[in-house]
């Protein structure tokens, strides 16, 4: 379903900054798997979503998704099938807007239709049942501003806006990160239910092992622009969040290393 050849992208070309950011990432998804990514700071976790997403252009390799190569295709484009929900629960939506609006833009938006335009009485009893579905009560909250939810309330409904259509595929960046931890647990809840519903291919990038671990069906780990573990089937099942954090722990201590 979704297929990365050998990767790369250097950020500052040329200059002091220079910065391998992606380093020959190679990696395949198969239909409706979801994958957890784990690594430290700076590892190149949102450099990866990015260059999936098109909002950063990779320098070579390829790109493909449901058997179309996206590498160099803009990322407006791909934003009609490609969901996203980012930390900041700000990201994504419109503040001044409504919930009722920010939701429908985000539906026109996946059905290539003007974002302007008006949907049918159907779809906004569809749009609405889907917000309905999250159990927060927030269908009738459809005329707030989507800025006035709590930071808990809006990632669920970014999660709705972006699985409003079934995304080819759903990226998930350290998205309950933001989130005190009982809108965490609901956010992560919400994220099982939708997936598994729906069965979305997703990759999501989390600090916490133990989520990575729990939710999914593999897991793999960056350091340095590259994939340094993949872990799947009977290995990850034996895998503790202690092994994974040493593991970690280890490649970091390398990164940092001045010598
Ligand atoms: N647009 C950019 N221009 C220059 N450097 C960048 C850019 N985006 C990312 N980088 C650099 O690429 C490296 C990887 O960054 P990235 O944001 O992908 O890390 P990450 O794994 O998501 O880290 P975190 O867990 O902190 O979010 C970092 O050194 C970062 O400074
Ligand atoms: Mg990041």
């Amino acid at each position: 379903m979704l297929k990365l050849n050998s990767v790369n992208k250097t950020f500052n070309k040329n200059s002091l900054d220079e910065y391998k950011a992606l380093d020959n990432v190679n990696l395949h998804l198969a239909e409706g798997e979801f994958v957890t990514v784990i690594g430290g700071n700076g590892a190149g976790k949102s450099t990866l979503f990015n260059a999936i997403s098109g909002s950063v252009l990779c320098d070579s390799g390829k790109i493909i998704l449901d058997g179309q190569d996206i590498t160099y295709m803009p990322e407006h484009k791909r934003a009609s099938f490609i969901g996203r929900v980012f930390q900041d629960p700000m990201r994504g939506t419109a503040p001044n807007m409504t919930v009722g609006e920010n939701l429908t833009i985000a539906y026109m938006r996946s059905i290539n239709r003007n974002m302007m335009g008006v949907p049918s009485r159907k779809e906004k009893d569809y749009i609405r049942s889907r917000l309905a579905s999250l159990n927060l009560g927030l269908e009738n909250r459809m005329n707030t501003k989507i800025g006035l939810l709590s930071g808990g309330q809006r990632q669920a409904v970014t999660l709705v806006m972006a699985t409003l259509v079934k995304p080819k595929l759903l990226l998930l960046d350290e998205h309950t990160a933001a989130l005190d931890p009982a809108s965490a647990k609901t956010v992560t809840y919400l994220t099982r239910k939708i997936v598994a519903e729906n069965n979305i291919t997703t990759l999501m990038i989390t600090h916490n092992i133990g989520s990575a671990l729990s939710m999914g069906t593999r897991t793999i780990m960056m350091d340095s622009g590259t994939l340094v573990m993949d872990l799947k089937g009977e290995e990850r099942k034996k895998a503790s969040v202690e092994a994974l954090l040493k593991l970690m722990t280890k490649y970091s201590s390398n990164t940092y290393r001045y010598e």
